[in-house]
């Protein structure tokens, strides 16, 4: 599903090169769920960045589901991502002024969806998310929890192959973080490809397997032997640290 060799990025700031990324090598079948581990400054999001077609590597290549994405223009770029890529921010990166289910249908108005069907579907998708009794609040009026499901929602509204997480679980409280996580391990169960940075080593073991990255290179790369299931996780946390919602 990914598959890249010898990637390479350096930013230019003014005259003095960065290198954020020094000759990655990383194969990703469909269907893993691969969590990516570093310390901060250590090219996990430059690396999202270019899996997820957001960015080009300086040098290296980058086989998406066998198609050679520096061969293709930035139009096709972006249509190949609104397609084929899901993208979760720590931010959530909602648009504040308007309602979950406007936000969940962004990108399908992208694709030029009929107003009817795009409704129906960012309603279906809030629903699975669990927030089918939200469809009409707006970010400020959802707790950190409820926008980061509205941004997964937005996310697999589109119907993608792959995940794409930075930190999702960043701002959120342990049961929030949890909830996500199980989410994320439901859609792992429906055979799509996840990727998920995260600085929290038991968020990290929810996935099968852990890449840790370090000063631009992959250091160490381990399937995860006693992974951590969410569905039991919630079912075991106590109820006094429940979330706002
Ligand atoms: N747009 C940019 N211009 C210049 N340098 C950048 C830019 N983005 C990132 N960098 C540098 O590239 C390196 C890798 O940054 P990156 O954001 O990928 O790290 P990260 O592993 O995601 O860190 P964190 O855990 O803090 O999010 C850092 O040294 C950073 O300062
Ligand atoms: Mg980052």
């Amino acid at each position: 599903m990914i598959r890249v060799t010898g990637l390479t990025k350096e930013y230019m700031m003014g005259k003095v090169k960065v290198p954020a990324l020094k000759g990655i090598d990383l194969e990703i079948p469909k269907g893993q769920f691969v969590a990516v581990m570093g310390p901060s400054g250590s090219g996990k999001s430059t690396l999202m960045n270019i899996l997820g077609c957001l960015d080009r590597p300086t040098s290296g290549s980058y086989f998406l589901d066998g198609t050679d994405v520096s061969k293709k223009s930035d139009n096709e770029l972006a249509e190949l991502r609104n397609r084929f890529i899901g993208f979760i921010f720590q931010t959530f990166n909602l648009l504040a002024r308007t309602d979950a289910v406007t936000n969940v249908e962004l990108p399908l108005i992208y694709r030029g969806m009929a107003p009817e069907e795009r409704r129906k579907r960012a309603k279906e998708a809030l629903e699975a998310v669990g927030l089918g009794n939200r469809i009409h609040h707006r970010p400020n009026e959802m707790s950190g929890g409820e926008q980061q499901r509205v941004a997964i929602a937005r996310a697999l509204v589109g119907d993608p192959k792959i995940i794409l997480a930075d930190e999702p679980t960043g701002n959120l409280d342990s049961r929030s973080g949890e909830e996500v996580m199980a989410i994320f391990q439901e859609l792992h169960e429906k055979g799509i490809t996840l990727v998920l940075v995260t600085h929290d080593a038991d968020i990290a073991r929810h996935a099968e397997r852990i890449v840790f990255i370090r000063d631009g290179r992959i250091v160490s790369d381990e399937m995860v032997r006693d992974r951590l299931f969410a569905r039991e996780v919630l079912a075991e946390m106590p109820l006094d640290e429940a979330s706002a919602d």
